[in-house]
């Protein structure tokens, strides 16, 4: 490797620190929109599941070579519906010679994903760190420019249809100046090296969102921050392909949420595109460490254009960090203080949820509460031969409790439900018929719970299912 991403010395002192979804919203009763996801009482067990009832993903940096230890896969496919290869997409592992790309770790984190329904984001395509050595050989502007465009065409042709989203460049500025980082693709190709891997990602996998991810971009004050949105507002002024910037969030008692942490969501957000935490990580114990998750978790939530939030790692053991245990699960995998207030804030229904405002329907005060349900459906991923749909979300959109639900939805000729998690399935003809478990079948009026299924159709049909209808009752 030429880069090093932890300096001599070892530490690394703060840092740091589809489009294809579609939605399909059903609203049986009041007639308008989605209603608010709070605080469904059977989403507070896990984080995934807890943060799809609010719209957002709960994910984790995975090392494939953790995936034969029982206690770590028992908790990462039982708490994060979203996982990020740590390493093994990195340009050293999948293209450690010129031309010669190698996947086997990154499929096997993709396979496991996809076996436990979980999402995948890409990290990272082009980054000043983990640079195998003959990158230092393309001496020429042009060699880099083709050996870049190279590798963002060859490995996202091989991910095609099952990355939910890109980190396309990664840390290409400097903290404090806000400078351009001077790394080999600055240095060789200048200032428009980004925009051309955005472009060339974007023809490589049109359906896949396409991140810019950095650390100290969490301030909005701050050079650093102020540069970063100075490119993405110039990108979407000139229609350059972005649909999200990725925060970091490497924090530690010298660098903490800072205050303004929502603003710069804000911020971010105004400018059109997502905002994701990518690389969540809090130095520190007890309450004090709880407290900054939950400042995190809170700004997310605030903000309808955060989707989600990823912790750079599941276990204190093997954090990049290990010494800071700056992660929700300890060595033992046992649950920390942390952990419990990202849990908690949620499914904390008091905390806003975007939504749109649904329009008051006047209900006579002698009229009984009615019984209502709606359904919304996203599909997370898709590829030839098949597609991932999650979350479905089933919401009580009528005025008291409900004890059983029922969906119903149509799938186009050929296609068949593969996997199902969080619902009971049946299939007649082309009609599924889904119900809720004995988990997840009652909804205080305003609560939500989801489910997910896999697909299999045939090669090449685009097609997807249709028709989604919730019956209460
Ligand atoms: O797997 C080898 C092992 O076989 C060998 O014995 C050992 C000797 O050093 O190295 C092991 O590889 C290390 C790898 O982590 C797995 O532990 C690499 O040397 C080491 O450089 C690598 O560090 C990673 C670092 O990025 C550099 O790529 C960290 O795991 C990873 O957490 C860190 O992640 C970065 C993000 O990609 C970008 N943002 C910052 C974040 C934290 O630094």
């Amino acid at each position: 490797m030429i880069d090093k991403a932890v300096p001599p010395g070892g530490h690394r002192k703060r840092q740091p620190g589809a489009r294809s979804a579609f939605v399909v919203g059903l609203v049986a009763a009041l007639g308008a929109g989605l209603l608010a996801l709070s605080g469904p009482a059977d989403a507070a067990s896990t984080l995934g599941a807890s943060a799809e009832a609010r719209g957002r993903h709960f994910g984790a940096a995975v090392a494939a070579a953790h995936l034969g230890e029982a206690d770590y896969t028992t908790v990462l496919n039982r708490e994060f519906d979203m996982v990020t290869p740590e390493n093994e997409m990195k340009w050293d592992a999948v293209e450690p010679a010129r031309g010669s790309f190698t996947y086997v770790q990154g499929d096997r984190i993709v396979a496991s994903a996809r076996e436990h329904g979980q999402r995948v984001r890409g990290h990272t395509l082009v980054w000043h760190s983990g640079l195998p050595q003959y990158m230092s050989t393309l001496t020429s502007a042009d060699e880099l420019r083709a050996a870049m465009n190279d590798h963002i065409t060859g490995v996202m042709n091989h991910y095609k249809g099952q990355i939910y989203a890109w980190d396309v460049v990664n840390e290409a500025f400097l903290d404090g100046s806000g400078a351009r980082r001077d790394s080999m693709f600055q240095r060789r190709i200048g200032d428009g090296f980004i925009e051309e891997a955005f472009r060339t990602a974007r023809a490589a996998d049109p359906d896949a969102k396409l991140c810019y991810n950095d650390y100290n971009i969490d301030d909005a004050d701050a050079a650093k921050t102020r540069a970063v949105y100075a490119m993405v507002q110039d990108f979407t002024a000139r229609g350059v392909p972005i649909d999200c910037v990725g925060l970091q969030s490497h924090f530690n008692g010298q660098a903490p949420v800072p205050g303004n942490y929502q603003r710069t969501i804000e911020r971010f957000a105004a400018l059109g595109v997502d905002v994701q935490i990518t690389e969540l990580d809090i130095e520190g114990s007890g309450g004090a460490q709880a407290d900054g998750y939950r400042k995190v978790v809170n700004a997310c939530l605030a903000v309808p254009r955060c989707t989600g939030i990823t912790v750079w790692g599941v276990t204190d053991k093997y954090s990049w960090r290990a010494g800071g245990t700056p992660l929700l699960f300890d060595g033992a995998y046992g649950k920390k203080p942390a952990y419990d207030a990202v849990l908690a804030a949620l499914n904390d229904a008091t905390t806003p949820t975007p939504t749109p405002t649904p329009t008051p329907t006047p209900t006579p005060s002698s009229t009984p509460p009615t019984a209502a349900c709606g359904v919304s459906a996203t599909t997370s991923g898709q590829w030839g031969g098949g597609y991932i749909v999650r979350p479905v979300t089933v919401t009580n959109t009528g005025g008291s409790p409900i004890t059983r639900w029922t969906v119903t939805f149509t799938l186009p000729a050929g296609h068949a439900v593969t996997s199902s998690w969080n619902v009971s399935l049946t299939t007649a003809g082309r009609t599924v018929t889904a119900r809720g478990t004995a988990r997840n079948s009652s909804l205080a009026p305003g609560a939500a719970t989801t489910f997910g299924f896999w697909s299999s159709r045939p090669n090449g049909d685009p097609s997807l299912p249709s028709g989604y209808t919730c019956t209460a009752g």
